[in-house]
């Protein structure tokens, strides 16, 4: 298996761009089943997580093309409304092909998708909601079979009991081309839900009030093809910001809207970096401050403090003059990065949703592994932060969303290389 080898103490400085959102291009790609004409994506990253969701297209008969960062998608081959058993498994976010199959098709077969380290990720409200807009849905054997009778989904009114960002997506996309106007209501209000309701309006939907808690969709009967640039990835940038703010570092991440990351910039700023915003020129640079402040953090929903960036933060907090508490709300298990931290010095104790980091002076490079995608960003800025070398393992979650992270960390001047020990 593939390992991530960082040795620690080297000064970061420099500039990278960052890529296309992962949580808004995986949506959007989705979107294109919709569509009976071609689509062409700009600034896709190249992700193992963009790879799946293309197999999956292809394998319900959509043409789909991609080139550099440029992804052509023709949504009128598609004749097919169930998807491999083992694409669902693989990646969760397939279970967003319902809406879109059901809208256009009235059917749609899928398999469950499982949960994943960071939780038991319930589909839910992504069921009710489609059954509000008319389909009936049956669950056997670990598969879920959705029907639409009469063929078409009726608008309707839907309260999220949860601001869900894959139920509001997938509910969005299934409005598009129902009867009539439906009402979603605590709907999520990210920054990729609204790249999405740009992109199903402009194949021609008629989408109202994205990235407020309450959208409008009214039903149309054709979706057309479209071009669409993908937002860039708030993540990937505040993972690179983070890297940044440790003593003695500068990055600068270009193609960044600074509006979508404010809860994790103004933290930063708490704990004694310099954040420098460019709002012209779509660029952020934070510097490290001569120590770390601790600083509490409380994950919610868009806009407070995202929760994937609760385990990088948390990286960057284990070095501080001090404790610092986090509660994380979303996810019920999002602290596996926890023991991999320890193994490296850190002094953290976890009591149920929350979380003690007790600021150590010194980390010490180990053997860990990555826990889940944003875990493995986690560990590579404790690692640049520690004496001595880190090798991380289980890399298969970062490759899915950070694209050529090795690459970007390198042009900083980290010493990080990737090996493959050939097993
Ligand atoms: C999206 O996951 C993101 N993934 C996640 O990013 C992100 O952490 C999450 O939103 C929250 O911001 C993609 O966009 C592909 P949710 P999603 O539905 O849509 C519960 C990453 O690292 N819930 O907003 O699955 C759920 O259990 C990934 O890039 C239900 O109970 O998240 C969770 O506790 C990790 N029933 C909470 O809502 C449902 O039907 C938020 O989940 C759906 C969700």
């Amino acid at each position: 298996m593939d390992k991530i080898i960082v040795s620690g103490g080297h000064p970061l400085n420099g500039t990278v761009r960052i890529s296309g959102a992962k949580n808004s291009v995986l949506p959007i790609i989705v979107a294109t089943l919709l569509s009976e004409g071609r689509c062409v994506l700009e600034d896709v990253p190249r992700l193992a997580d963009v790879q799946i969701i293309k197999d999956v297209l292809g394998s319900l008969g959509s043409e789909v093309s991609f080139e550099e960062n440029t992804m052509m998608v023709n949504g009128a081959t598609v004749d097919k409304v169930q998807a491999p058993y083992e694409y669902i498994k693989k990646m969760r976010a397939s279970v967003l092909i319902m809406g879109p199959l059901l809208a256009r098709f009235g059917r749609a077969v899928l398999s469950l998708p499982g949960g994943c380290a960071i939780g038991a990720r319930p589909i839910d409200l992504h069921l009710k909601g489609l059954e509000t807009l008319g389909a009936q849905i049956t669950i056997r054997d670990d598969e879920v079979i959705a029907e639409v009778p009469g063929g078409k989904l009726k608008g309707g009114h839907i309260f999220l009991r949860v601001p869900s960002v894959g139920a509001t997506e997938n509910l969005m996309m299934a409005a598009s081309l129902a009867d009539g106007e439906t009402t979603i209501e605590n709907a999520a209000e990210e920054p990729e839900i609204v790249d999405l309701a740009n992109f199903l309006n402009a194949m021609g939907a008629r989408v109202r009030g994205a990235g407020t808690g309450i959208i409008r969709i009214k039903g149309v009967d054709v979706l057309h093809g479209a071009s669409h640039a993908i937002i860039p990835d708030r993540i990937e940038a505040g993972s690179y910001l983070l890297a940044g703010a440790l003593p003695g570092n500068r990055v600068t991440v270009s193609n960044c809207i600074a509006d979508h990351l404010l809860p994790v910039l103004d933290k930063i700023r708490e704990s004694g970096a310099t954040v420098e915003i460019n709002n012209m020129a779509n660029t952020v640079t934070v510097i490290g401050g001569e120590r770390i402040k601790p600083v509490d953090v409380t994950t919610l929903p868009y806009p407070g403090f995202p929760t994937d960036m609760q385990s990088q933060f948390m990286a960057y907090m284990t070095l501080a003059d001090g404790t610092s508490q986090f509660t994380e709300t979303i996810f019920e298990n999002r602290y596996m990065h926890v023991d991999e931290l320890r193994k490296m010095g850190a002094d953290i104790k976890v009591e149920g949703r929350n979380a003690f980091v007790k600021g150590v002076p010194t980390l010490y490079g180990a053997k860990v592994r990555a826990t889940d995608l944003r875990a493995g960003a986690a560990l590579i800025i404790a690692g640049l932060a520690a004496k001595g070398e880190t090798t991380i393992g289980d890399l298969y979650h970062l490759d899915r969303g950070y694209e050529d992270l090795i690459g970007k960390f390198q042009s900083l001047g980290a010493v990080i290389q990737r090996l493959d020990d050939g097993t």
